[in-house]
């Protein structure tokens, strides 16, 4: 995507990987909108900080950022003995998968780059394949949410009020996004929409990431605190809902995103206003077979507790804004069943979640 500071313009993806000096290139989201900054970590593990961290967040970007994590750890080793190097690479691509436990996507990018690394079988070939398949995914995932965008754009018709949760934007995936893949799509057929950025309380991810690339991008918007939703929908000032999502289960169309879209999308259901999910192939969980199953990340109570932002300068305050004798609860996803979902918004078209199962070949 496009990005303008001081008048200068330049092309980002979220993630990049460099391979002369093994490092992986982030966007360093803590600070937006504050401030735009890339930070390079060297080592694997700084990489799974920087994904536990929320440094990079987002399904897609840290399912890129896991793969390319992974390729980053086995080509730090320098010698030759197999027995060694797969050693490391298990360790390396346990850590990066566990690094954040609810999307699905960190999984199957490791699935995917541990695969292609099967088929090598010297300790180099296996290092150039891991580099390869991590390039794989991240390219993929652009590919997947141009089409994505593609067939969503259909469902905007031109001043479409839409409400969107958290920030499932190019800041969550390699580039371009998911629910926001519509809309880009939309306006460069030019038709335009007016977008509601729920908050999306308690890191605020709509306000600060949502809003930032919706402006980066020219794009009508409003943020609107998380409880001002059901309000807009009983004045019929919201048209449709678009969200993505961090695990979308095929078995069961069940979909799990970000805390606070299972509210919305009861009063989606109630108000009769259609309720749709964007996703890249990588956030399909093909395993589970129920949503009681998907783990669900409990964060730390400071960020409900706290509040914080950055100054210009890039320097971040944190600021208490509850009971200091409180403690407090921080589950950070939830979970949508099928009957709440009018469409599952994917690269191959748009599927009703229990049509999912059926169309698996398209969907692998
Ligand atoms: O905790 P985060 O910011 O990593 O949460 C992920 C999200 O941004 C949302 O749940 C999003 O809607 C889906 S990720 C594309």
């Amino acid at each position: 995507m496009n990005v303008t500071v001081r008048q200068k313009s330049k092309q980002y993806r979220t993630v990049t990987y460099n391979r002369d000096r093994n490092e992986v290139v982030l966007i360093e989201q803590r600070l937006l909108p504050h401030r735009f900054k890339t930070i390079a970590t060297k080592r694997y593990e700084e990489t799974a900080l920087a994904i536990s961290d929320m440094v990079v967040r987002g399904a897609g970007a840290i399912g890129a950022t896991a793969a390319y994590g992974l390729a980053q750890g086995v080509q730090s080793y320098s010698g030759n003995g197999l027995k060694t190097f797969n050693k490391l690479t298990h360790k390396v691509a346990t850590t990066m998968e566990t690094a954040r436990p609810t999307a699905v996507d960190p999984a199957n990018a490791i699935r995917q780059v541990l695969a292609a690394m099967e088929t090598g079988s010297t300790v180099e070939e296996k290092q150039d394949l891991a580099v390869a398949a991590a390039e794989g995914f991240a390219n993929d995932n652009v590919q997947e949410c141009q089409r994505l965008g593609q067939h969503g754009a259909r469902l905007i018709k031109n001043g479409s009020r839409i409400l969107t949760h958290c920030n499932a934007g190019w800041l969550a995936f390699v580039d371009i996004g998911s629910a926001t893949a519509p809309i880009y799509e939309a306006q460069s057929q030019g038709i335009s929409a007016h977008v509601f950025c729920d908050e999306t309380r308690p890191r605020l991810q709509g306000a600060s990431l949502t809003a930032w690339e919706l402006a980066q991008q020219g794009i009508s918007h409003e943020i609107i605190a998380d409880n001002a939703a059901g309000h807009l929908m009983q004045h019929g000032e919201i048209d449709l809902v678009i969200t993505g999502a961090d695990r979308v289960l095929g078995k069961t169309g069940e979909v799990t995103n970000k805390i606070g879209t299972y509210t919305k999308a009861v009063l989606a259901k109630r108000h009769k206003i259609p309720f749709y999910v964007a996703i890249p192939l990588s956030t399909i969980d093909w395993n589970l077979d129920s949503g009681a199953k998907i783990p669900i990340e409990e964060r730390s109570a400071d960020e409900v507790l706290y509040a914080w932002g950055a100054s210009k300068s890039g320097k971040v305050s944190k600021f208490r804004i509850s009971n200091p004798t409180s403690s407090a609860r921080n589950p950070a996803f939830d979970v949508t069943p099928p009957e709440l979902i009018t469409g599952i918004i994917t690269p191959a078209g748009i599927l009703k979640p229990k049509q999912l199962l059926k169309y698996r070949t398209q969907l692998t």
